[in-house]
């Protein structure tokens, strides 16, 4: 019997099998269907809501050690790459899993920059929406869009088209994120001005006013490209399975990111740090914080930016947050809000309600006080997630494309519906099949 295996008795039959475990610890599901009790039998399957136990690919692109709180992109840790790097080659690390030397770095450069302008056909798009449009949702709206004008985007087997569309979209997200900001305020849109870096043409886009050239602030340009390479991948969370789960039907992938897009609009998702800061609104004052915990902990209320499906430690983005915050405010000045989200960590890091279920600040907690610091709306803050999480939906799309064990993503399910029944004429149906509470849950 091999070592590296997994016998199984099933006590139905009485038969053993031997299931293969590779690198290290992974049993292939489709394993299990060899289980059965006779030949007409489907065989075991695996059930697993939201894969909170099921690898759905391999990947190359990102490890994470929630226990340990470790985070590397292609291997570097998080900490070297907002202390040195920049966004743009964080970008270029995460699609193409090197980082450039100088020359590499500064053709990307040049390949992204002259992809930021898109088709006034675009604006005039984005001119469509109301006055107080949520900027997330021009976003999902307008990604999708930019795929009837990039009809070529459907080759996806083609290596040169995908590293087209990958510039392209890295390209032009800050544009539309900008113009989407500009929209709610009733400002005229920014062209984009490429002679600054890719965070500095983006602050540009968003705050430029009658001045010939936006001369971004140091500091908080710098703040925000750290912002962006905390943001640029996280493996297989929930945008990125969308983006894998709606690529795999070979769909182009401005649609694809689309789809992305829409998954990080949810509040559990990137629009936690937007709830972070209405929460911390909420709670007014740091000595509200007791009894906002208590409610917390009575099942009322979700401690929002806290927790993680895989951070079972502090997330190690959240350490970088927090610091980069203060740099944020010597500038801006100090957020009130900082002082309720401080007391929340001291008091949920003592106590054991939190301890036992590991619940930690996550990378949401403190960017909502940051980006409130520099000036942006809290609708605007999942947009600032969607922009620099755009490397990583396209490098982990391309990966799925590539990998011959990818198919269309289509999970089983465990029937639990009705068996067999025979339609019935409306008036001789029974009353019990009309009743609110049989069809409730329904929806
Ligand atoms: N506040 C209070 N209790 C919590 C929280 C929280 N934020 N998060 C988890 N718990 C409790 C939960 O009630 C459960 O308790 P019990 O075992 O008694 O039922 C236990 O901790 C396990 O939680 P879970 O909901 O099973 O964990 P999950 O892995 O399904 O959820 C999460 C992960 C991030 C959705 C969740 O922690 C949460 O809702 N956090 C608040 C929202 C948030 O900050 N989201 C941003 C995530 S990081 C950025 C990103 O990935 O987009």
């Amino acid at each position: 019997m091999a070592k590296n295996s997994l016998s199984i008795i099933d006590n139905r039959t009485g038969k053993q099998y031997e299931i293969p475990i590779e690198e290290g610890g992974v049993i292939r599901a489709s394993y299990l269907r060899n289980i059965k009790t006779g030949p007409d039998d489907f065989g075991l399957m695996s059930y697993d809501p939201a894969f909170t136990n099921t690898a759905s690919c391999r990947s190359k692109i990102t490890f994470i050690d929630g226990e340990k709180g470790i985070l590397r992109y292609r291997g570097y840790p998080i900490e070297e790459l907002a202390e040195r790097s920049n966004y743009l080659e964080v970008a270029y690390l995460i699609v193409k899993g090197e980082l450039p030397d100088r020359k590499h770095y500064l053709a990307w450069e040049h390949n992204i920059k002259i992809h930021t302008m898109v088709h006034e056909n675009i604006k005039n798009f984005m001119q469509g929406f109301r006055y107080d449009a949520h900027p997330m949702g021009m976003l999902v709206g307008t990604i999708g869009a930019l795929s009837t004008f990039y009809p070529d985007a459907n080759n996806i087997h083609d290596l040169e088209s995908r590293r087209l569309q990958t510039r392209r979209l890295i390209g032009k997200l800050p544009t539309i994120a900008a113009f989407a900001y500009r929209h709610a305020l009733g400002f005229p849109y920014v062209y984009p001005d490429n002679d600054l870096s890719y965070t500095g043409n983006f602050l540009s886009m968003l705050f430029k006013m009658t001045e010939l050239k936006y001369k971004p602030n140091p500091t908080l340009e710098r703040a925000l490209d750290v912002l962006f390479i905390l943001h640029a991948d996280h493996e297989q969370n929930c945008s990125a399975n969308a983006m894998r789960a709606v690529g795999s039907s070979q769909v182009d992938p401005y649609s694809a990111v689309a789809a992305a897009t829409a998954a990080l609009y949810g509040p559990l998702h990137g629009g936690a740090n937007e709830a972070v800061i209405r929460m911390l609104m909420e709670i007014g004052s740091p000595k509200n914080v007791p009894a906002f915990i208590k409610a917390v902990k009575n099942g009322e209320r979700r401690l929002m930016g806290f927790g993680h499906r895989i951070y079972k430690s502090y997330d190690p983005r959240a350490k970088i947050v927090k610091r980069i915050a203060y740099e944020v405010f010597d500038v801006t000045g100090r957020n009130p809000l900082i002082d309720i989200a401080l007391e929340l960590e001291r008091i949920a890091l003592e106590d054991d309600y939190f301890v036992t279920r590991k619940l930690y600040p996550n990378v949401d907690f403190y960017t909502g006080v940051t980006y409130q610091a520099m000036g942006f709306p809290m609708t605007m803050f999942p947009v600032l997630f969607a922009i620099p999480r755009t490397s990583g939906w396209m490098a982990q799309w391309a990966e799925m494309v590539r990998d011959p064990e990818q198919k269309i993503a289509r999970p089983r399910q465990v029937y639990t519906g009705e068996n067999l029944r025979h339609w019935i004429p409306i008036d001789e149906r029974p009353e019990p099949l009309m009743r609110e509470d049989a069809v409730s849950d329904r929806i």
